[in-house]
């Protein structure tokens, strides 16, 4: 039996897939914020729900222009996403040419060239709340890594060379459940 007790709301415990939201700003510079407060829905087909608080670059964008990447987030990107994740996209000097950026497929989107995994999202519907919105999005396209379609390769090998990250307890934490470092401990360029 599990001896349960109250303590203050958080969501420790319960681990998050980061991503990197890609969206242009309206001087057509591309921003890119880290997050964890995404999740999926049903509704015909696979969606994407997602969380933004309080007013950044990101939300600006994503409220004009209506659509957005959100590019999985794996250990050889933390320290940039870590970076981008504790640094503010109002800041023009945010994205250096040593980002590599490209664009979607399907939608007009920046993304980040080193995830293989990379969600084009539109928003359908959105709800204010009082210092946060929640938008909802169709999946318009879906970019992946190559190697991660070959089923000749066994899936634990490809999630394991896909090397996610996740985070709880302000902690990022590799596939295996090793500490990579805490929230804006790692990062870097
Ligand atoms: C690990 C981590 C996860 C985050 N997740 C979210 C999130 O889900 N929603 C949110 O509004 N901000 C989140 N943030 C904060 C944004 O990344 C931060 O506000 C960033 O400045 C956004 O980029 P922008 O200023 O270019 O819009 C997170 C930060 C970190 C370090």
């Amino acid at each position: 039996m599990i001896e349960k007790i109250s303590v203050p709301v958080s969501n420790d415990f319960c681990p998050q897939t980061l991503f990197c939201y890609g969206t242009y700003c309206d001087d057509g510079r591309p921003d890119f914020g880290l997050f964890c407060w995404l999740s999926y829905i049903w509704d015909r087909e696979l969606g994407v729900m997602m969380c933004i608080a309080d007013e950044k670059q990101t939300k600006d964008n994503i409220r004009k222009n209506k659509c957005f990447s959100a590019n999985l987030v794996t250990e050889k990107m933390l320290p940039l996403a870590d970076y981008l994740g504790n640094s503010d996209g109002r800041n023009s000097e945010k994205i250096t040419p040593e980002i590599a950026v490209e664009k979607g497929q399907k939608l007009d989107v920046p993304i980040l060239a080193d995830s293989p995994v990379v969600f084009e999202l539109e928003v359908v519907n959105s709800v204010a709340l009082t210092e946060g919105d929640v938008f909802f999005c169709k999946i318009r396209n879906v970019l992946m890594d190559r190697a991660l379609t070959d089923e000749s390769v066994p899936l634990e090998k490809r999630i394991a060379g896909v090397a996610p990250v996740s985070t709880t307890c302000e902690t990022y934490f590799s596939w295996g459940g090793k500490v990579l470092g805490g929230w804006g401990e790692v990062m870097g360029r």
